[in-house]
C-alpha cells in the first residue's frame, strides 16, 4: 500500500491507476479503523479495481472541541489494518494540506432541510464541516465510486446532495452498518466507552428494533417515550428517538406504512455520544 501524504502526489498515483484503465473507489475516514470501514473496503474492491482510503481528522466538523480533542487516533494500528486488507492508497494529509488558507473562512454549502434536522439541529455547523473536507477531498481523489457506512445516515444524505450540488458523477454506494454481536453498531468512538459503558451501549440498537417490532401495534409516540424512558433510567441522555422518513428525514409523528420509514437515535452515555439507525422493514 502506497500512503501518501500530498496531493500532488496523490493525483499522480492515480494518474497511473488510471493509465492502466482501473477504477478508483473511495472510502473517507476518520481513521481508528475497525470492521465497519473494512467491509466498505471489501464492498469496494468487488467494484474497483484500485481502493483509495483516506485517514484524516477533520477539524471543521467538530462543533465540540473535547470531541475534536479526544478523538481515537490509532494510526499504526490502521495501516497495518489497510494493508492486510489490501487497500491501494492511504491519503493520509496534514490539516495544511486540506486547508492551506486555513479554516476559519470556508466556504458554505446548501445542503437544504436534511442539514436542519437530527443530527444538524444537535451538532451546529457539523454537517458544513463534513461537506468541506468531503468536497476538498473528492476534488483530489476523483473517484468513480465512493462508498459511505449506513451508520451515519445523515451523512450518507448529506454527501449525496453534496455530490448533487457539485454535479459529481460517480456513484455513492451505501453499505449496511456493522454490528458486534450484541447489537452495538461499529464505531471509532466506541473505544472511548468504558467497560460499564460498553455493557450498556447496545441499548440504542435494543430500542431500534423495538420500534422496528411494534410497527402496526402501538402508536410512535407510545413507543419513542418507552424508549426514552428506558434510555433515561440505564443512565443515558437521550438527545433524540425519532422516526422519519428515509429518503428526506422529515419527522414523521406515526407509522407510515406508505414510506420508507427509518427509525434513528442519538444518546450521551457519560461525555460520548453514541448514535444508530435502523430503515424499517415496511409492512406494506
Ligand atoms: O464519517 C466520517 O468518518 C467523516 O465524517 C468523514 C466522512 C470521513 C468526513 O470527515
Amino acid at each position: 500500500m502506497k500512503i501518501i501524504k500530498s496531493k500532488p502526489e496523490l493525483q499522480k498515483a492515480i494518474t497511473l491507476l488510471r493509465e492502466e484503465n482501473k477504477t478508483i473507489g473511495f472510502i473517507p475516514t476518520m481513521g481508528a479503523l475497525h470492521q465497519g470501514h473494512l467491509s466498505l473496503i471489501a464492498f469496494a474492491q468487488k467494484n474497483n479495481q484500485a481502493v483509495v482510503c483516506s485517514i484524516f481528522v477533520n477539524p471543521t466538523q467538530f462543533n465540540d472541541k473535547k470531541d475534536f480533542e479526544k478523538y481515537p487516533v490509532t494510526l499504526e494500528e490502521d495501516i497495518a489494518k489497510l494493508t492486510d486488507a489490501a487497500c491501494d492508497i492511504l491519503f493520509l494529509p496534514e490539516v495544511s494540506e486540506i486547508y492551506p488558507d486555513g479554516t476559519a473562512q470556508l466556504e458554505a454549502y446548501e445542503l437544504g432541510y436534511v442539514e436542519t434536522v437530527l443530527d444538524g439541529a444537535s451538532r451546529p455547523g457539523h454537517f458544513q464541516g463534513v461537506a468541506q473536507v468531503v468536497s476538498r477531498l473528492l476534488d483530489a481523489v476523483q473517484p468513480d465510486d465512493v462508498y459511505m457506512g449506513q451508520k451515519d445516515y445523515q451523512q450518507c444524505l448529506v454527501i449525496k446532495r453534496l455530490a448533487e450540488l457539485r454535479k459529481d458523477t460517480f456513484s455513492l454506494h451505501f453499505v449496511p452498518t456493522q454490528r458486534e454481536p450484541d447489537g452495538l453498531a461499529m464505531s471509532s468512538r466506541n473505544r472511548r466507552l468504558s467497560e460499564g459503558q460498553r455493557a450498556l451501549a447496545s441499548l440504542l440498537y435494543q430500542c431500534l428494533v423495538s420500534i422496528e417490532a411494534q410497527q402496526g401495534t402501538k402508536a410512535f409516540a407510545v413507543v419513542q417515550k418507552e424508549c426514552i424512558d428506558l434510555l433515561t433510567h440505564k443512565g443515558f441522555k437521550p438527545d433524540y428517538v425519532a422516526l422519519a422518513d428515509a429518503e428526506t428525514l422529515e419527522p414523521l409523528t406515526d407509522y407510515d406504512p406508505s414510506k420508507n420509514m427509518i427509525a434513528l437515535i442519538a444518546a450521551f452515555i457519560g461525555e460520548i455520544r453514541l448514535i444508530d439507525n435502523l430503515p424499517l422493514n415496511s409492512i406494506k
